[in-house]
């Protein structure tokens, strides 16, 4: 009989003027005759993969010279990831650096590699198969277990030039796509025929739909169901020129602006094996320091330290649990990086401050901007300019504009530029102990356009300006140049303006001549490296940095903010696609403005999006200065929410631990679209209004105004309803169930089969980290027999590692196992379990659900020590008293 309260947690595309919108299907350009031939094609020996050279059959006339002769490169990586490299045969030329993104270099141009000659059409690996056609060359990606085409470019025309490539794939009817942003995707997750996709990083806000915004993942994961086996592969264009990737529904065309097509194919064949074999090769997911994972208040317009010191009590007072403070530029000198208002953010007193909210395990945050003040007596330029590490146009540092008025970009790229950039980070450290970094405005955004100079007769920013976002530097439009003008035009901005608009000047050079052209959407990505070393060598700790702009590799990094949204209903609905996208892009740790940037979120939408945010693995409150305060305890109706959603997050704490776990060693996301976890529930493939937290928490909130219920989607089987376990949702198919959503309540289910770990919450992630675990142990209601798993992973995260060390870190995994409908049977597997054991973290609660039948004779065996019923600290529930109606009044009652 197991009758004490706790026991240890070891239970615990002739002209291709055809170019522009042209589609495979309508040209089979075998018929054309443009494009290339294969000439050659060996297998390199040393090293592995094949090498051939492709040579132009016939110039085509828009965007430039073709490039005469291409080589080749096609390596089976790994068996499940499949890479296709094609660049000028000639001369090197730009690509994603591989410092920065670390991976496989292709054997060097014109080395003379050991080959012998390749004489089949296919070349197979374990999972995927690469095939080509020799003229015109077109190849192939089939997945090998049946024989399925994932890639096919023999309806385009591969087309090389300097600044423009172009290359088609067809799909079949059955590919449902994801990925390729950001973009808001006014549509949801799924990719919508005809939508553009542009790919280039942009400060244009949030709401503006269908267009290229802060980051740039030129990735998508197809999912098909053919004859009812889900298959999902992904599909990388390693790139960071600008482009425009175009999608019928039936082919998809990607037009870039410069740079090689590298292609990295990845087999999946679950969504779960598609992000784990994309982040092995990208960089998995940064490990999260505990207390991110609780919730955060920031604020443009925190004007002083009274103010803030103000939030911080009326969190307490409303008992709304909070752990992070984050300042915006308030706390700044003239929006200047790295020091302190004198007169509103004294340092004494903010040192007072932190030592207080550090002594309960709270945590500050600010915000740092690229852009370095122009200003001959602040250090932090006098630095910079002494270390020469500002990125350049006609060899002087390029002139910009952004809230301190005339800034100069810091160039990441260059060695120096970064250790300037550690040690100015190191020498703020000092001056203020921050927990963690915001590093905005990194795409780069520039409130000028072009060359520009200070003006003659004004200062700038003009004082006293209410507007210190129009630009008032005296410039001039750039262009003269082949980058600054180049031959296609990306819909830049939605509306093809220039590259260089409201950016960095795309003839600016950074360290060793590179091209801001070629380098554009690394930047934030570039920054957020720097910013991470800076930090890890500091603190000795998981470093904590939110990045507005991003890039393919970031999230080994950083965490993501959707931007700046709107406060009203559709942006409420648009975050739910950002935040599964960012999960695909390797990105978990991902929320968007809690009740919105601006203008003024209803006091309805503001309960409603607490109720959503208190879910996003980022959970925070963002708002602009001139927006009313919206901190959640404003209203006594949002805060009530707010203390029943963040209320359960904070019991969630350990899974949503374990979740950020599993991200770094899997690439797992943290929220993710509802087929992660039922692949072949076709239905759930464009749901953008519900996701999973992990793989059995579902999330259904309300989304729509005035509304006290919602209508959601269940894949067939139980889902517990968290907050009263004692409702359940049976489901039998993809009709949607009513559920009662009262004003200040989000549906949250759990599913059957799965043991959940909470803990009791609290105030603070520090406490509710300490506190005794349940488990919540769910069978399929009714059922004589079933099983059930979950997992936790504990450590104090006073580590930079997140992984299993002796003593440091502990991960159980559980499991239980119903049978003849009353013995139930829970244990446990632990792997490293020294540090649960010295934290002293116990089970205090097995709740089982699902049991039907109350009175009747129940067994709970736990780790071999069995209890006869169902009192005392074991509880089982056995029925639950209340079930959801179907949509259409098909009444399921128990
Ligand atoms: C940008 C950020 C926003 C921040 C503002 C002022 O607009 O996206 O979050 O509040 O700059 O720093």
């Amino acid at each position: 009989m197991l009758s004490s309260s706790t026991s240890p947690l070891h239970l615990a595309l002739c002209c291709v003027t055809l170019l522009s919108l042209h589609f495979c299907a309508a040209v089979p350009t075998t018929k054309v005759g443009f494009g290339y031939r294969l000439v050659s094609i060996e297998e390199n020996r040393n090293g592995g993969g094949l090498i051939g050279h492709l040579q132009l059959k016939q110039s085509t006339s828009a965007y430039g010279p073709d490039i005469p002769h291409l080589r080749l490169f096609v390596k089976h990586e790994t068996k499940d990831r499949l890479r296709v490299h094609i660049t000028d045969a000639e001369e090197g030329r730009w690509e994603v650096p591989y410092n920065l993104l670390p991976r496989e270099q292709p054997p060097p141009l014109g080395s003379k590699a050991s080959t012998t000659p390749f004489t089949a059409s296919e070349y197979a690996g374990d999972e995927l198969i690469f095939s080509y056609t020799s003229d015109p060359f077109t190849f192939a990606v089939k997945r090998k277990a049946n024989e399925q085409t994932l890639f096919d470019s023999s309806c385009g025309t591969i087309v090389f030039k300097d600044q423009y490539l172009e290359i088609s794939t067809h799909l079949p009817k059955t590919a449902s796509l994801y990925g390729l942003g950001e973009n808001t995707q006014p549509g949801g997750i799924r990719l919508r025929p005809s939508d553009p996709y542009t790919l280039y990083t942009t400060d244009i806000s949030a709401i503006n739909l269908n267009s290229d915004l802060y980051g740039s993942h030129p990735v998508y994961m197809d999912l098909r169901n053919e004859g009812g086996e889900a298959a999902a592969h992904a599909v990388l264009l390693l790139n960071s020129n600008g482009m425009d990737v175009l999608y019928t529904g039936t082919e998809l065309t990607y037009k870039v602006i410069g740079g090689v097509l590298d292609f990295y194919f990845f087999a999946g064949p679950s969504p779960l094996a598609v992000v784990d074999q994309y982040t092995a090769l990208i960089g998995r997911p940064a490990p999260m320091p505990y207390w991110a994972l609780g919730f955060h208040q920031c604020r443009w317009g925190y004007k002083n330290l009274s103010v803030v010191e103000g939030v911080v009590e009326g969190y307490k007072k409303a008992r709304i649990p909070l752990d992070v403070i984050w300042n915006d530029d308030d706390h700044m000198d003239a929006a200047k990086d790295f020091t302190l208002d004198p007169v509103n953010y004294p340092r004494p007193k903010l040192l007072d401050f932190l030592s207080r909210i550090h002594s309960q395990g709270m945590k500050y945050i600010v915000l740092i901007d690229p852009g370095i003040a122009v200003n001959s007596s602040y250090g932090v330029y006098q630095r910079g300019m002494a270390k020469d590490v500002f990125i350049k146009y006609e060899g002087k540092p390029y002139l910009a504009q952004v809230w301190p008025g005339p800034v100069y970009f810091p160039d990441y790229l260059n060695p120096n530029g970064v250790a300037w950039w550690v040690d100015e980070i190191a020498r703020f450290h000092e001056l203020v102990p921050v927990d963690g970094l915001w590093i905005d405005m990194n795409e780069a955004s520039n409130f000028c356009t072009g060359k520009c100079e200070l003006p003659a007769n004004q200062s700038c920013p003009v004082p006293g300006s209410k507007t210190p976002w129009i630009c008032c530097l005296d410039c001039k439009n750039i262009t003269n140049t082949r980058w600054d003008d180049p031959p296609y035009k990306i819909n830049a901005s939605g509306s093809q303006a220039p590259l260089g608009s409201k950016t960095i000047a795309t003839s600016a050079t950074h360290y060793g001549g590179i091209l801001e052209y070629n380098a554009h959407s690394l930047y934030g990505f570039s920054q957020a490296i720097a910013t991470h070393e800076a930090l890890q060598g500091l603190q000795g700790k998981r470093p904590f940095i939110l990045s507005r702009s991003t890039f393919v590799g970031s999230g080994a990094y950083a965490a993501h903010w959707t931007g700046d949204n709107k406060g009203n209903w559709v942006n409420l609905r648009y975050s739910i696609s950002t935040v599964l996208n960012f999960g695909l892009f390797g990105m978990p740790m991902v929320g968007s403005d809690i009740c919105g940037f601006y203008p003024a979120p209803t006091e309805e939408l503001c309960n409603r999006w607490i109720q959503l945010g208190a879910f996003y693995p980022f959970s925070r409150d963002h708002a602009n200065f001139a927006s009313p305060r919206q901190e959640l305890y404003v209203w006594d109706s949002v805060a009530k929410s707010a203390r029943n959603a963040l209320g359960m997050r904070y019991k969630l704490l350990p899974y949503l631990y374990t979740l950020n776990y599993e991200a770094h060693t899997s690439g797992a996301p943290m929220a993710r679209a509802v087929f992660f976890s039922f692949p072949n529930f076709t239905a759930s493939y464009g749901l953008s209004t519900q996701f999973l937290l992990g793989s059995s928490v579902m999330v259904s909130p309300v989304l729509n105004k005035a509304k006290t219920k919602v209508k959601a989607m269940f894949p067939p089987g139980t889902w517990y309803n968290l907050f009263d376990m004692t409702k359940a949702v049976i489901s039998k198919d993809e009709r949607y169930i009513t559920l009662d959503a009262p004003l200040n309540e989000i549906n949250v289910h759990v599913y059957q089969n799965t043991i959940l770990p909470m803990q009791r919450g609290g105030m603070i992630s520090k406490e509710a980290r300490a506190t005794p675990f349940t488990l919540i142990v769910s069978f399929p209601f009714g059922a004589a027999e079933g099983d059930a798993r979950g997992s936790v992973y504990v450590d104090d995260d006073e580590r930079p590692e997140m992984k299993l060390v002796d003593g440091e870190s502990s991960y159980i995994e559980f499991y239980a196992s119903l049978r003849e409908k009353t013995t139930v049977t829970v244990w446990s597997q632990v792997e490293m379990g020294r540090f649960s054991l010295q934290k002293g973290l116990l089970i205090e609660k097995v709740r089982v659900l699902g049991l039907k039948g109350s009175g009747q004779a129940l067994v709970i065996e736990v780790d071999g020590e069995a209890s006869a019923d169902a009192s005392g600290a074991y509880i089982a529930e056995t029925s639950p008293m209340h079930q959801e109606k179907v949509e259409g009044g098909n009444s399921r009652s128990s």
